[in-house]
């Protein structure tokens, strides 16, 4: 897969430091009386603009609910979610969608991609839908596509697509819109080893320009390569924790253990 700088230069700046994410004491209770399920429980995160996230957690302890919450795809009983200074659950729905359309990606595992659709018209129509000229909305989700090793295969609808290559125009049409945050819930979880390689090296690839990333993952591997992971369980973050192998000491010392081997 091609790296382009283009991403890096189209996307608005942000500092390393400035918090694009901020959640106080997040509550969500799916359904009420004896059917209710408390699925976050009292939950705090921070996340700084440009950094790489793994969430782990048992199945069921409420990641992909974080996801849905923090991102406001899906509503909260109560708390504060800030994403780049905007408390989200307190705008009406038209602002929340045109929020979500301007700064954020969302790669899901069920792919929701339109059948009838090309893979190129299923990358552009977030953009169109965010207001975009048709004319740049199809440039862009031509470059992603590219950018996802998927030139070959623009005018190819999803059921004429294997797996992985569906998988991959998700993700194109998450990144193509250049958002600032990616929310991602097991990106890789449907995908053969080689092809969960290429998907994790374009994130990583986007990450290492500046994009923030939120994954969710049941893969330890992919867990301990994030940046910081954070462990779920019963609803609420038991340990938070950067990753050793990540640090700027250690990737120094990689660094120049492979340039003299
Ligand atoms: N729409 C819903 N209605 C009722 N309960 C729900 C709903 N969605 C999730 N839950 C419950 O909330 C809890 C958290 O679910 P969630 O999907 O966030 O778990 P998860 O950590 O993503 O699990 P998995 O690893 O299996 O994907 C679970 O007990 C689940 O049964
Ligand atoms: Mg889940």
């Amino acid at each position: 897969m091609a790296v382009s700088t283009s991403h890096e230069s189209r996307r608005a700046p942000t500092r390393a430091s400035e918090p694009i994410l901020s959640a106080r004491r997040v509550t969500k209770i799916y359904g009420t009386g004896p059917q209710a399920t408390e699925a976050l429980r009292g939950l705090d995160l921070d996340v700084a603009a440009g950094e790489m996230v793994a969430v782990m957690g048992p199945s069921g302890s409420g990641k992909t609910t974080l996801l849905n919450c923090l991102s406001g795809l899906d509503d909260i009983n109560s708390g504060t979610i800030r994403i780049d200074g905007h408390p989200i659950h307190d705008m009406d729905d038209a602002k929340r969608t045109r929020h979500r359309a301007e700064s954020m990606g969302f790669i899901f595992q069920a792919f929701n991609l339109i059948p009838v659709f090309t893979a190129v018209e299923n990358t552009e129509l977030p953009l169109l839908l965010a207001g975009r000229k048709s004319r740049d909305a199809r440039a862009q989700a031509i470059e992603t596509l590219e950018r996802v090793g998927l030139g070959h295969r623009l005018g190819h609808r999803p059921p004429e697509l294997s797996g992985g290559e569906q998988q991959r125009v998700t993700i194109a049409r998450a990144l193509a819109g250049r958002p600032k945050l990616v929310w991602a819930d097991e990106p890789t979880g449907n995908l053969d080893s080689e092809t969960a390689g290429q998907v994790l090296g374009l994130l990583r690839e986007m990450h290492a320009e500046g994009l923030t990333v939120l994954l969710v993952t049941h893969d330890e591997t992919i867990g301990g390569s994030a940046q910081r992971l954070v462990r779920m369980q019963d609803g609420l973050i038991v340990s938070d924790e950067p990753m050793k192998s990540t640090s700027p000491r250690r990737r120094a010392r990689r660094a120049v253990k492979a340039s003299t081997t």
